[in-house]
């Protein structure tokens, strides 16, 4: 099994087509194994750091469990008891993190904080959110639609309807490099960062992906063979949510955007949902809704990427 070229798991930008193909297909092999109960302790003994500044139930979970299930062992550190760069220096915790534990996992708010956590860190780390970025959930997703399309990825059109934010930036690098089409419908003033458009556009102009940004969920959906929506305000945003809910109230997934859809289209959301903000439940709990699937995939992706980094089969 072929190691990741970089030390750290922090953005999809990093990665190329034949990395992200390496952790699909071991990712295939380690859930098979899962679903058919063969031990895969690839592994055996080593330890994950969590540290969570910010609430979570998948990415905490699947990375615990994960970690078991591959034979090692995850510990968590909330904010509260680290204190990361409050307590102490972001790069007196990496150092010191480094001797215990194999791997470390971070999800804060700067991404900057990642960054530097990574720079002092002479293990991996693995980014599990920033404002930024969110780059397991991206492959998850990915590899959720590449499930449903039976392998098919190319020439698919992704339609995501909300807020330019951390989830949509990871989907445009992931969908730039792996060839398939994306709209992002946003209101104006919510599009995604320019850095991340730069860097989204400049690989898709080499795979010849379609990638727009506008403002109209009606013609992003128009023909969709997957619609993806977030949340309206992410954590941190809280503050804001009144106001966004004003601002994003045409960008409501709802059953007349399915429609509008190809019939075949599948519904995906990060989680966790504003059930009747964001995303009605009626499309929710609907037919072409996959979400619950795509929470699963969390799990298998990231045990395949942890394996990746430590070089674990
Ligand atoms: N999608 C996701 O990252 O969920 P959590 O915030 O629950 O980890
Ligand atoms: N955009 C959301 C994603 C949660 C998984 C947030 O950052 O809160």
């Amino acid at each position: 099994m072929a190691k990741l070229a970089q030390k750290d798991f922090i953005s999809i930008h990093d990665l190329s087509f034949d990395e992200i193909d390496g952790i699909f297909r071991l990712t295939e092999d380690l859930k098979d194994k899962q679903r058919r109960g063969e031990k895969h302790e690839y592994l055996w003994a080593k330890s994950l750091a969590m540290i969570f500044e910010k609430p979570s139930t998948r990415t905490r979970v699947s990375f615990e469990i994960g970690m078991w299930q591959l034979g090692g062992l995850a510990i968590n550190l909330d904010q509260e008891a680290i204190g990361l760069g409050v307590r102490e220096s972001v790069g007196d915790v990496a150092r010191t993190l480094s001797r215990y534990a194999d791997a470390i996992l971070v999800r804060t708010f700067e991404h900057e904080k990642v960054l530097e956590l990574a720079k002092n860190s002479s293990v991996p780390v693995i980014n599990g959110l920033s404002d930024l970025l969110h780059p397991c959930q991206a492959l998850a997703d990915i590899f959720t639609v590449r499930e449903k399309k039976e392998g098919q990825l190319k020439g698919l059109k992704i339609a995501y309807i909300g807020d330019g934010n951390n989830v949509c930036h990871s989907l445009m690098l992931a969908c730039a490099k792996l060839g398939i089409n994306l709209t992002v419908a946003c209101p104006k003033g919510y599009e995604p960062d320019q850095l991340i458009v730069d860097w989204a556009f400049a690989d898709a102009k080499k795979t010849g992906v379609e990638m727009n940004i506008l403002h109209d969920p009606v013609i992003a959906a128009k023909d969709a063979d997957v619609i993806y929506t977030d949340v309206w305000a992410s954590m941190g945003q809280e503050k804001e949510s009144a106001k966004r809910k004003k601002v994003f109230r045409k960008f409501q997934v709802n059953q007349g955007l399915i429609e509008l859809a190809k019939d075949d289209v599948i519904v995906l959301h990060c989680l966790p949902a504003h059930r009747g903000d964001e995303i009605t439940d009626e499309v929710l709990d609907g037919t072409n809704s996959v979400v619950f699937d795509q929470a699963e995939n969390r799990l298998h992706v990231q045990k395949a990427i942890l394996t990746m980094l430590l070089g674990g089969v």
